[in-house]
């Protein structure tokens, strides 16, 4: 399989201009990998206008709404998401359960609804500064996927990707050392051995994302035995972005 590297460009950039002009330079000197699968997850609004003809790039959503349609202002469903040629969303980033107060049981709505319409999700897990100083991040990593595949069946839990974000490493430039990661990475197969069954687990792919630049990651594909990469800052920097893909393909 494919090493996974995604991009999450959060709020990010400004203007439409910016978008295109980044996602085009992405576009261009990305034509002739073959062994990396490259996900932009744009804000919302530029999905449509860019144009993945003729590349390899796939699109991929911040967020989602759990229904298909209705009277829900200001949201965005799945078969939306797909009419303009998403297939992967990311599900559950701290910052959505953070700023956005998601639960876990709002996060569960939304895989659902990505299943249903034959999406990827990308579920993000991770624990804070104080959980992790607490010893905690087992507990805590635990209940957030136990509670975000409630009821997701054994043929469904192939649509689910996990990313593993310590919180404390995120836009703080504190990355995570690789052998901890690799410890989580252990721990989350664990769980989804025990939820499902060990074949399953050992298919599931598992993404590091947090303070991930040039230097530090190849490191999580190597060390960690991660199957890619959820990238924020590094991603919106052409070149370091670019170097990374690069750098995955050699692997
Ligand atoms: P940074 O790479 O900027 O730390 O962000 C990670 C992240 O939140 C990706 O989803």
């Amino acid at each position: 399989m494919k090493k996974l590297i995604v991009a999450n460009w959060k709020c990010n950039p400004k203007s439409l201009q910016e978008a295109k002009k980044l996602f085009d330079t992405i576009k261009k000197a990305t034509k002739s990998i073959k062994e990396t699968e490259v996900v932009i997850c744009p804000p919302f609004l530029y999905l449509p206008v860019l144009k993945t003809k003729g590349s390899k790039i796939k699109l991929g959503a911040q967020n989602c709404f759990w229904e298909e349609q209705g009277a829900f202002d200001g949201e965005i469903s799945p078969p939306m998401l797909k009419s303009v040629g998403c297939s992967y969303v990311i599900v559950g980033h701290s910052e959505r359960r953070r700023l956005f107060k998601e639960t876990d049981t709002m996060i569960n709505k939304k895989i659902k609804a990505l299943i249903r319409a034959n999406l990827i999700s990308i579920l993000c897990v991770g624990e804070t500064e104080e959980e992790k100083n607490k010893g905690k991040f087992t507990q805590v990593i635990s209940d957030q996927i136990k509670k975000a595949l409630k009821g997701v069946s054994r043929k469904d839990i192939q649509k689910v990707i996990i990313a593993y974000e310590p919180v404390w490493a995120i836009g703080t430039g504190r990355a995570c050392r690789p052998i901890e990661a690799q410890v989580v990475h252990l721990f989350i197969r664990k769980i989804i051995a025990r939820l499902y069954s060990r074949k399953i687990a050992e298919r599931l792919p598992i993404l590091y994302g947090g303070s991930v630049n040039q230097k530090n990651a190849l490191d999580y594909l190597k060390e960690s035995g991660m199957k890619g990469l959820l990238i924020g800052g590094a991603s919106l920097r052409a070149k370091e972005f670019i170097k990374i893909i690069y750098d995955t393909e050699r692997i």
